[in-house]
């Protein structure tokens, strides 16, 4: 039996390792990302392609057929949308654009990567039908790309992850488990804020989560988190624990700490009952994540 083709844009991202490292048997992945990078030790094919060239997306397309979209490419920081408007719009509309019209096109289902950034953070925990409200520019994108995948796709899923950690390629940028990590190793503060509030999900999890909905193809939208509420300062406090760095270098601080970066959602907390139920995917605990993320280095080492 051939296996089935799944393309992932955007698959050397968090996301995508995620996808890589969880794939199931009879599965392949097509991978795109922009920059002209080689990705070592990866079981994907790389593409070197830009989405917002839509003849490029197009001719794609018509040379290869897949058995599913993930379609998670884009500007994924919250600070660099709200700075850069102009080259995001490029990238997260007109770029999700061209890959779904593609997909539309090739009859090809399509599972959109939203975000719990789609929701203004006052009312926590989410479900998946709560009205969305978001509070910076990288929110509001993903809200249109949502709307656009509804509107014109016949088959489609959209996920939304929650702050997402784990073992990043090199090549993309770091998460906050590998920054603290890092920082920390190099005996060097860090400064977190303790009102904003997440249940961070590791990037094996959500990989898992993702393969559940290529096999199952469900229509509609799914909260993909953790178990466990945390704040960022919570957050690095376990990350020190778990790596049996010091902890005193953490230092507490409040958001207004940061008044240059775009403003987030205090508590966007989702329920995670669809995804176990739906997908059968059980939310794994943040000291769960981050043991499996010390036991894939010292496997490495
Ligand atoms: N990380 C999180 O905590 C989190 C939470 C919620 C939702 N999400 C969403 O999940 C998705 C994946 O996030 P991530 O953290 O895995 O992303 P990431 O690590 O920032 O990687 C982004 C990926 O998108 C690619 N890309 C960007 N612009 C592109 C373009 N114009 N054409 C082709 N590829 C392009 C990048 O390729 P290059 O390396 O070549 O630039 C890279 O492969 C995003 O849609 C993000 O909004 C992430």
């Amino acid at each position: 039996m051939n296996a089935k083709t799944i393309l992932v844009t955007g698959g050397t991202g968090l996301l995508g390792k995620g996808l890589e490292e969880t794939m199931p048997p009879g599965r392949r992945i097509v991978s795109l990302h922009q920059r002209d990078y080689k990705v070592a030790g990866s079981k994907a094919r790389h593409l070197v392609l830009d989405i917002r060239d839509k003849r490029a997306v197009d001719r794609l397309f018509a040379r290869e057929r897949f058995d599913a979209v993930v379609h998670a490419a884009g500007i994924a920081s919250v600070d660099y949308v709200q700075k850069h408007y102009a080259e995001s719009l490029e990238s997260n509309i007109v770029g999700t654009l061209n890959v779904t019209s593609a997909a539309r096109r090739a009859g090809t289902h399509l599972i959109y990567v939203s975000t719990n950034a789609v929701f203004d953070g006052t009312k926590a925990p989410y479900r998946e039908d709560d009205p969305v409200r978001p509070v910076n520019k990288y929110g509001g994108l993903k809200v249109e790309c949502e709307r656009l995948v509804r509107e014109t796709l016949e088959s489609w899923t959209i996920v939304r992850p929650i702050l997402m950690y784990g073992w990043n390629h090199m090549v993309t940028r770091p998460n906050p488990a590998t920054w603290i990590h890092e920082k920390l190793l190099r005996g060097e503060e860090v400064a977190l804020v303790d009102d904003v509030r997440e249940n961070p999900l590791y990037n094996l999890q959500c990989g898992r989560a993702l393969w559940a909905v290529v096999a199952k193809r469900p229509a509609g939208v799914f909260h993909l988190a953790g178990r466990d509420r945390v704040n960022r300062w919570q957050f690095g406090r376990a990350v020190a624990e778990t790596f049996g760095l010091d902890a005193r270098l953490i230092k507490r601080v409040k958001s207004s700490a940061f008044p240059s970066i775009a403003p987030r959602p205090p508590d966007t907390t989702f329920v995670v009952a669809r995804m176990e139920a739906e997908l059968g995917v059980k939310a794994m605990t943040l000291r769960e994540g981050l043991a499996a993320m010390k036991a894939a280095m010292t496997a490495r080492a």
